[in-house]
């Protein structure tokens, strides 16, 4: 048995995982159910496994947040107490981060590593070009899109598939959240 790893990632209708200008977090479209689904999400035991990069934003925009901030949304503040694997060359523990451990060498290394010797699904949310890389390497069992309904022709930021392989994507699961929100789950292969 191989664990399943599972890249959970936010996006416009336009495939950007964020935007400048006056955009907010979730693009401003969150609601209750989609807050309550994915603390559901991530009540499951699981192991999160994140890019340096991604790691180092959420550290910095926790480190600056208040309360109320959408950083401590609930689903938040329990994928932050998940067991969690920074793949990292440069980081150096002790992590800001209750439960985590730095690996180096390269991702795809770590990943086909972990899903052989996890006794729980990985997960990663953000973490752009490690997933990508990841995808490439055949490593990656479902891509969890949510997309928010938004286009960001002008501000959006970090195309999420930019410099992806080509991918063909089967769908295992949909839900539609708050009424314009979609979470879509795919199961990838490699495009040949
Ligand atoms: N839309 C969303 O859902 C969402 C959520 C969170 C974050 N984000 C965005 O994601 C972005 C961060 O992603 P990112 O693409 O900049 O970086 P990342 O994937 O988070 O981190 C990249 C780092 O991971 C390490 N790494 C190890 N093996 C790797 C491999 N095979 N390929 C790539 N990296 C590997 C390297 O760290 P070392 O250099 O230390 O070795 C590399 O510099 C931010 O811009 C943030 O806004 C989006």
């Amino acid at each position: 048995m191989t664990a399943t790893y599972t890249f959970d990632v936010f996006c416009s209708l336009d495939g950007f995982g964020a935007a400048s200008g006056d955009w907010t977090g979730y693009w401003g479209k969150q609601g209750p159910e989609l807050l309550a689904h994915r603390l559901d999400l991530y009540r499951e035991d699981q192991r999160m496994v994140f890019g340096a990069n991604t790691y180092r934003a959420f550290a910095g925009m926790l480190a600056a947040s208040a309360e109320g901030d959408d950083v401590r949304d609930p689903w938040v503040t329990r994928m932050r107490n998940l067991p969690t694997t920074v793949v990292s060359n440069t980081l150096r523990e002790p992590l800001d981060w209750p439960d985590a451990t730095v690996e180096r060498g390269d991702a795809v290394d770590v990943v086909a590593r972990l899903k052989k010797e996890s006794p729980v699904p990985l997960r990663s949310h953000g973490s752009l070009s490690m997933n990508r890389a990841l995808l490439a390497a055949g490593l990656v069992d479902r891509v969890q899109v949510t997309l928010f309904p938004v286009i960001t022709g002008r501000t959006g930021l970090d195309p999420v598939f930019r410099d992806a392989a080509d991918f063909d994507l089967e769908l295992v699961e949909h839900h539609t959240l708050d009424g314009h929100i979609q979470e879509l789950v795919y199961r990838p292969t490699l495009h040949t």
